[in-house]
């Protein structure tokens, strides 16, 4: 199985987030814009492993209160054939510490994390190309502030389903209310 652990979002949130990504998609020449219901956070990585047991354990360890998040950005990283954009976090100590939290645990189990800055952000669309004007207007305007509660950190396995990129929740840790 290929598995994540993400923070998902609250249905409003959510909306806007994605009505946000349409508007990419109305501007981009080329893009493989994000299924609204595959909006998510990613805190780690695991890749293929059949580990699930020990991954539900060490997110059972995590631990911490529940927090507010807000997206209040959009950016790009560069890729070859199109770049990611993504909706990026403000400055958010809840989230680093239950990221952090989360490393450690999966570390002590074992498993091999990337070692890169974690850079918390929402990918929107992929493979995206946008003119040039359409990219400052994007980048510049075509964003404004969505908060969501995050309550758990969740569990995802990734497949291809009739040759769709989906995403289904298979464990959830509620953080403390
Ligand atoms: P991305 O959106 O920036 O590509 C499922 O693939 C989730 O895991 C995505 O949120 C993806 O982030 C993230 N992820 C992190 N590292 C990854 C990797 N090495 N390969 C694929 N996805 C990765």
């Amino acid at each position: 199985m290929r598995l994540f652990v993400a923070l998902l979002l609250e249905e409003e949130p959510k909306e806007t987030l994605w009505q946000m990504a349409q508007q990419l998609k109305g501007e981009a020449l080329q893009g493989n814009i994000t299924r609204r219901e595959n909006l998510h956070l990613t805190l780690a990585f695991l890749g293929e492993t059949e580990r699930k047991e020990d991954i539900c354990r060490a997110m059972d360890q995590v631990g911490g209160r529940e927090f507010a998040m807000t997206f209040d950005r959009m950016g790009k990283f560069r890729r070859d054939g199109g770049d990611l954009y993504w909706a990026g976090v403000s400055h958010c100590p809840p989230l680093l510490a239950v990221q952090r939290r989360l490393s450690r645990a999966l570390k002590a189990q074992g498993f091999a994390l990337e070692e890169r800055e974690f850079r918390p952000h929402l990918t929107l669309g992929r493979q995206v190309i946008l003119s040039p004007e359409a990219e400052e207007r994007t980048l510049a305007e075509r964003f404004f502030p969505v908060t969501t509660q995050v309550r758990a950190i969740t569990l995802m396995k990734s497949e291809r389903v009739g040759g769709k990129l989906t995403y289904t929740p298979i464990y959830e840790r509620p953080l403390e209310g």
